[in-house]
């Protein structure tokens, strides 16, 4: 399948599709506020009106999915999407991101439905501190939901912690040690001063280069995993085996090699995690759009594309938060938890 290009030579691949901006947690470095602004019912895609921008998306190059949210297990009857999506032929890898709060019941349904991977968000191992970072209590549920992902047969299980300072960045080898219990691929994410993520500060973010001196202190060598791939995460090899991943998106930005996508679940697409406009394509999927004129409006979109957002953001002197909590309220789609991730 050949894809389209943008003005770097990076091609359309991965599509991130977000399914619901809701989410039951309150994660300090992405919803950090008492209340939101949601996206309006009416306007969330049906799955019907997914399915038929995947196929487009397939046809120009993209053979990645991922669904995220908000939190994707609150969209109701979610297996149904899933099998719309698989059945494609084309697409290479479908995943979920997941907070996992409701992945016990839902693992199963998941897999049945022909769901290729499941990652979870996992920042701490520690009841009193997810309650402290998430403002909810349902950490029990979560470490169950993991569990119930291998329970159900999905291999290539991935666990994501962002990692910030004074909150858990003393538990980077329990979570290390905790995940080949799984057993589960982790990735530590450096904190982002994406949408939403108002409280983030300079201060707080910790290093791909601390990490690493952390996991080193604790199992000696750590070897980088050489490899060729769009990822986000560097990979790196510890003594024994165990791979581990670090997405230094703060620090040492992947833009040059990104093949990223995202659509929310009211059919705005935007391209860079850090884009403060996007493409509306719920609009004309309405009116009647036919297939050729959706390809050509997602086409000029990509072609067009420069944005390297996280390699801007790191040439500023000044790093403060991305957007300022009024224009937040105004237009929800800078959320990190509406676009997906
Ligand atoms: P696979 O590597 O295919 O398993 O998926 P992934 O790592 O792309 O997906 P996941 O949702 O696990 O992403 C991990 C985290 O990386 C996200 O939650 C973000 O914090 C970060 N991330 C994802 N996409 C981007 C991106 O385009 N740019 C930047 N800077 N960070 C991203
Ligand atoms: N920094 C880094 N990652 C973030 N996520 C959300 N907000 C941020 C942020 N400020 C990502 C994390 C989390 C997923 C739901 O979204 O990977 O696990
Ligand atoms: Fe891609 Fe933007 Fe993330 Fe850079 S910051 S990797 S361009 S989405």
């Amino acid at each position: 399948m050949t894809s389209v290009q943008d003005r770097w030579g990076r091609r359309l691949g991965n599509l991130r599709i977000s399914v619901t901006d809701r989410c039951n947690l309150r994660c300090q470095y992405c919803m950090p506020e008492d209340e939101y602004v949601w996206l309006p019912r009416e306007e969330i895609l049906h799955f019907e009106e997914v399915s038929r921008l995947v196929d487009v998306f397939i046809e120009l190059g993209v053979d990645k999915v991922r669904l995220t949210g908000g939190e994707p297990l609150l969209r109701r009857d979610l297996p149904r999407l899933i099998r719309l999506v698989v059945a494609k032929p084309g697409l290479r890898d479908v995943a979920i991101t997941t907070n996992g709060v409701l992945l016990a019941a839902q693992a199963p349904d998941l897999r049945a439905a022909g769901l290729h991977r499941v990652t979870v968000s996992l920042d701490t191992l520690r009841p009193e501190r997810f309650t402290a970072l998430t403002r909810r209590t349902t950490h029990g549920e979560v470490l169950e939901g993991i569990r119930a992902v291998t329970a159900a047969g999905f291999t290539g299980t991935k666990l994501d912690t962002v990692v910030i300072r004074g909150v858990n960045d003393d538990e980077l080898v329990d979570l290390i040690e905790f995940a080949k219990t799984v057993p589960a691929e982790i990735r530590f994410i450096e904190y982002m001063d994406v949408g939403g993520a108002t409280r983030w500060s300079m201060q707080n973010v910790v290093s791909r280069a601390e990490m690493l001196d952390a996991v080193k202190g604790r199992y000696g060598g750590v070897e980088p995993v050489i490899e060729v791939t769009t990822a986000p995460a560097d990979r790196f090899r510890l003594p024994d085996g165990t791979v581990f991943g670090i997405i230094s998106s703060t620090t040492a930005p992947f833009c040059a090699d990104c093949d990223r996508s995202r659509l929310t679940a009211d059919g705005m697409w935007y391209l860079c995690l850090y884009a403060l406009a996007g493409t509306d394509l719920r609009g004309p999927l309405r009116r009647g759009a036919t297939t050729e004129e959706l390809k050509s409006l997602i086409t000029g979109g990509w072609t067009a594309r420069t944005d390297r957002g996280a390699e801007a953001r790191l040439a500023l002197r000044e790093r403060t938060p991305l957007v300022q909590i009024g224009r937040l309220k105004a237009d929800p789609h800078l959320e990190m938890h509406t676009r997906g991730g």
